[in-house]
């Protein structure tokens, strides 16, 4: 008998800077364990990137961090198909058919664009406009049956769904019709500054987020200036004492505890023996992730090379469905 064929999961990261501890306890550490349950395609997608101004060079640095650092972070290349988006033409390709199944006005209401252009000013991209179409292509070029992403996406699946079903509708089934994965529960990560708040590696202070490449001292600092509350109580409550709660998370997720766990093991510290305790356990998380981004980072050609066969095989992937696509509307294949 022949196994049962896994299903298929998609995910996309924004090379735009170093990851958070948010983003590792939120997304990269669970899409490790994923790796081995799904036949997954996670991609690093450049191309998103420049739907808002981007130097250059740092563009290219910055590829090459994310790629090595979601290895670094636990990704095995043999495990799953790690690439980077622009090395794959179908994603472009795709991205203009499908522009022609889908409408402005559905466009138009994604919250993201509005937010994100009303922060541009006057030169509104039009990719900025066209970056959901992009992402559906991402998606439905894998056959994907589930998206891990954030809260934030739910939009974008919905209409990444609603395309996918306007073709299969139009034509006959082309798309299977993916499924957002939303983290559950003990998956946030906020601000140490501003508790209430996302940790975001874009804020304007840095002591508010941790990057996976922080330095031992610079943990330290960060958490020794965490915003907490003025009583004493170390419990888990997120309305009330937002620093604490979140102080809390990061303990449980460093060391693999529920937050039940953590009140348990914490509860009779002081603050400042809870910042010391979070800050130990977040330096050993990240001590071998940072031994081996280093390393990656020195082998340029092992990176490349890591890059170059994760191209290949989602190329043979993407290629099929893109044909499929050309083929049913009606473009002449090239023979
Ligand atoms: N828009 C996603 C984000 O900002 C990134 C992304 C691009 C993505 N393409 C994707 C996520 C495809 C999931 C699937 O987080």
């Amino acid at each position: 008998m022949s196994e049962t064929k896994k299903k298929v999961m998609f995910s996309g990261i924004q090379p735009s800077g170093d990851f958070t501890i948010g983003n590792y306890f939120g997304a990269i550490k669970n899409w490790t364990e994923l790796q081995s349950i799904y036949e997954c395609y996670f991609c690093i997608v450049d191309l998103h990137a420049l739907t808002v101004p981007q130097d250059a060079a740092m563009l290219r640095k910055r590829t090459y961090e994310c790629y090595a650092m979601l290895i670094a972070a636990g990704l095995e290349p043999e495990k799953l198909v790690l690439f980077v988006q622009s090395h794959v033409a179908a994603h472009s390709e795709l991205s203009w058919l499908l522009n022609c199944y889908t409408y402005m006005g559905e466009l138009s209401r994604m919250i993201q664009f509005k937010e994100k252009s009303a922060k541009q000013g006057e030169n509104i991209r039009a990719a900025l406009f066209d970056y959901p179409v992009l992402m559906a292509a991402d998606i439905l070029l894998y056959q994907a049956h589930y998206v891990p992403v954030g809260e934030d996406q739910r939009q974008h699946i919905e209409i990444t769904r609603d395309i996918a079903m306007r073709f299969n509708n139009t034509y006959s089934p082309t798309f299977t019709i993916p499924e957002g994965h939303y983290p559950k529960t003990g998956a946030r990560i906020m601000s140490l500054q501003e508790p209430q708040n996302k940790m975001s590696k874009s804020d304007s202070n840095v002591n508010a987020y941790i990057t996976l490449k922080d330095k031992p001292e610079d943990i330290l600092r960060k958490f020794k200036r965490a915003v907490t509350d003025s009583d004493d109580k170390i419990v888990y409550d997120e309305q009330n004492k937002p620093g604490i709660s979140n102080l809390l998370q990061i303990y449980a997720s460093a060391r693999g505890m529920t937050i039940e766990q953590a009140q348990n093991s914490c509860g009779a510290m002081t603050y400042a023996e809870l910042k010391m305790q979070v800050a130990e356990g977040v330096i050993e998380t990240l001590k071998p992730i940072q031994k081996r981004y280093e390393e990656l980072m020195k082998d340029k050609e092992l990176l490349e090379s890591y890059m170059r066969q994760g191209a290949e095989r989602a190329e043979k992937v993407a290629n099929k469905t893109l044909q499929k696509v050309q083929k049913k509307i009606g473009l002449v294949l090239r023979k």
